[in-house]
């Protein structure tokens, strides 16, 4: 089976689990841990880049790293993330996206609803994730959307067109929870949520994010599954005493 079928077949089912990653380690160990997509994200314009968003990013990038994640990931389907200005005609948006599945992912996910350049990538046969709600390609700044009816409307709106195209799962991100609830029952393609509360198909959040590498980034939905940032401040501290005091290298650490 097509991996886009299993992901259509857990809806309310079983929940699916999507992480982000830009590089071959990374990569390398979600692929160990059997979650159900990876997705090389433009968030990594700001954690890999040090960009205050995602608008800078260009398709070369993306392939550099879709690259390396693809070296690590042997079995776990991995989307690209089409950056900003590449998918601003459907023939643009229909050479990119070859060009990241030449590179060695699986599908695409798309910001926005740009149905028509969405059916020009489905009739080519390439697996299209959608992404509404909250869309970093377009925002000046960072806000849940959704909050007043003509903002639901439209996320709905695009989100039952897309649905209607043919993708296989819709990123839901930062809209109130009822909203993504409401999407999620309506659309036959699995939703994932990011900052879109508890009632969708599955969730994805940025593998920085979940590894605690940050501490300055603190958005509501963030949830830090781990403290990285203390762990390897403090190994570096280590290694910094350990050198000036003449500890590290030791005789173990030493050819002979
Ligand atoms: O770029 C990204 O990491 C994303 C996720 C936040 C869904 O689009």
């Amino acid at each position: 089976m097509e991996f886009q079928e299993r992901i259509r077949q857990k809806k309310g089912k079983e929940r699916i689990i999507m992480l982000t990653a830009y590089d071959y380690q990374i990569a390398k160990i979600l692929d160990e841990m059997k979650i159900d997509l990876i997705l090389v994200g433009d968030s990594l314009g700001m954690v890999v880049q040090g960009s205050s968003n995602t608008k800078s990013v260009t398709m070369e990038e993306m392939i550099y790293h879709t690259r390396a994640v693809t070296k690590g990931a042997k079995d776990t389907p991995i989307i690209g993330d089409m950056p900003i200005n590449s998918c601003n005609t459907p023939e643009d948006c229909l050479k990119n996206a070859r060009r990241f599945l030449a590179a060695g992912a699986h599908g695409v996910k798309v910001e926005g609803n740009k149905h028509d350049i969405v059916e020009t990538l489905l009739k080519a046969k390439i697996p299209v994730m959608g992404h509404v709600g909250m869309l970093p390609q377009m925002e000046e700044s960072y806000r849940v959307k959704g909050k007043t009816v003509e903002e639901a409307q439209k996320i709905l709106g695009d989100a039952t067109q897309l649905d209607a195209c043919g993708v296989f799962s819709i990123v839901l991100e930062c809209i109130p929870e009822a909203l993504a609830a409401r999407i999620t029952s309506k659309v036959a393609a699995s939703t994932i949520g990011i900052g879109a509360g508890r009632y969708c198909d599955g969730q994805v959040l940025v593998i920085n994010d979940v590894l605690g590498l940050d501490s300055e980034f603190k958005p509501k939905f963030v949830k830090r599954y781990a403290d990285l940032e203390t762990i390897v401040k403090n190994a570096i501290a280590e290694f910094r005493q350990e050198v000036l005091a003449g500890k590290y290298p030791d005789k173990e650490h030493t050819y002979h």
